[in-house]
């Protein structure tokens, strides 16, 4: 149920509203640490996700991040070459040791069997959005000075390489089991593109990671990568895929899951629809991918929009009772 997922739990909007603010929340272990285990008391999940969010990377970095309610994030755009090159080279792991501290807090009640989940965004998505400044319908003002300015965009990409190792390796000597790698804007890169900014510096970040823990667990989401899914799970060397909702179940389960484990794709909305919808697209996911190593997820999160009583019901449905 993760990806932003907290807003549908009542629990949940009534601490971020004693938080003050969304990065507060994110930079208070006590209360991260209980937004984080909020959702397990519910519905008793196999899984736990860190409360954080993608964009506290480049705010380590020193760029300014703000969450406007019913808005999204804001960050101050990168419109020129070089405001690019002024950013810092290296995170503050100062600014996120709270972030560590919330991962020790949860490690030390959660139950041995539940799976603790952290995360990062992949370069690509983060660059997208340093550079537009927030969320666009395709991500254009990043992919446009990626071809204008190739070599301080890479640099760029560089810098948030090195900082999401750093980070990932840090999550995980705090506690974490797995870590998932977000790359929410991966579907807007044609082919070639693909390939540049979304595979390579993917791959390199995996490999960083694995270089500092050789056995870590990690799960890459190439959202909207379509039949290129192929290539990322041949070239970058995740332990498990997510799935978007949007997939082809046959190719994904021929193409992909005969490869590596997968995670997804109930469509979001069809929660929010509940009733037959939602048991047919329970179903659809089921029978497509449980014969395989497979995790039951949704194809990204949950909106502030779906019930709870869907929510219960869809658990119920995948879980045979
Ligand atoms: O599910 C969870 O609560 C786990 C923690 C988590 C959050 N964000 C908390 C959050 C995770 C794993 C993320 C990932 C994230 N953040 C991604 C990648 C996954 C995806 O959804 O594609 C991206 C692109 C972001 C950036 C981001 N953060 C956006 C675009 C928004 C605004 C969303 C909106 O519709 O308003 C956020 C805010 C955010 N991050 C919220 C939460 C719970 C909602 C903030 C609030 O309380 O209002």
């Amino acid at each position: 149920m993760m990806r932003q997922a907290g807003r549908y739990l009542p629990e949940y909007r009534a601490t971020r509203e004693k938080a003050g603010s969304f990065l507060g929340l994110c930079f208070n272990p006590e209360l991260a640490a209980e937004v984080t285990l909020q959702p397990l008391r519910r519905f008793n999940f196999d899984g736990a996700i860190l409360f954080s969010d993608i964009l506290v990377v480049p705010y380590a970095l020193g760029r300014n991040v703000d969450f406007v309610t019913g808005e999204g994030p804001k960050l101050e755009p990168i419109g020129a070459p070089e405001t690019a090159r002024s950013i810092r080279k290296e995170v503050d792991h100062g600014v996120l040791a709270p972030v560590y501290e919330t991962i020790g807090r949860v490690k030390a009640v959660l139950p041995d069997d539940v799976t603790f989940l952290g995360f990062c965004g992949a370069p690509w998505t983060v660059a997208t959005y340093m550079i537009a400044g927030q969320g666009t319908p395709d991500q254009a003002p990043a992919r446009v000075f990626a071809y204008r300015h190739p070599d301080v965009f890479d640099d760029l990409i560089q810098v948030l390489v090195k900082a999401s190792a750093e980070y990932l390796i840090r999550q995980i000597k705090a506690g974490v089991d797995a870590v998932q790698i977000f790359d929410t804007w991966a579907g807007v890169l044609p082919p070639e593109e693909f390939s540049r900014w979304c595979i390579a510096p993917t791959r390199r970040l995996v490999l960083a990671v694995r270089d500092a823990v050789p056995d870590a667990k990690i799960i890459g989401f190439p959202r909207g990568a379509g039949s290129s899914l192929e290539r990322y799970v041949a070239e970058v060397p995740v332990d498990a895929v997510s799935l978007d909702w949007m997939i082809d179940k046959t190719f994904a389960r021929e193409r992909v899951q005969r490869v590596k484990p997968v995670q997804g794709n109930l469509d979001p909305l069809a929660l929010i629809a509940g009733g037959r919808a939602l048991d047919e697209s329970v179903d659809a996911v089921m029978r497509a991918f449980s014969d395989g190593p497979f995790i039951f997820n949704l194809g990204p999160g949950i909106t502030p929009e779906a019930p709870i009583e869907n929510v219960e019901r869809m658990l119920r449905r995948v879980r045979g009772r």
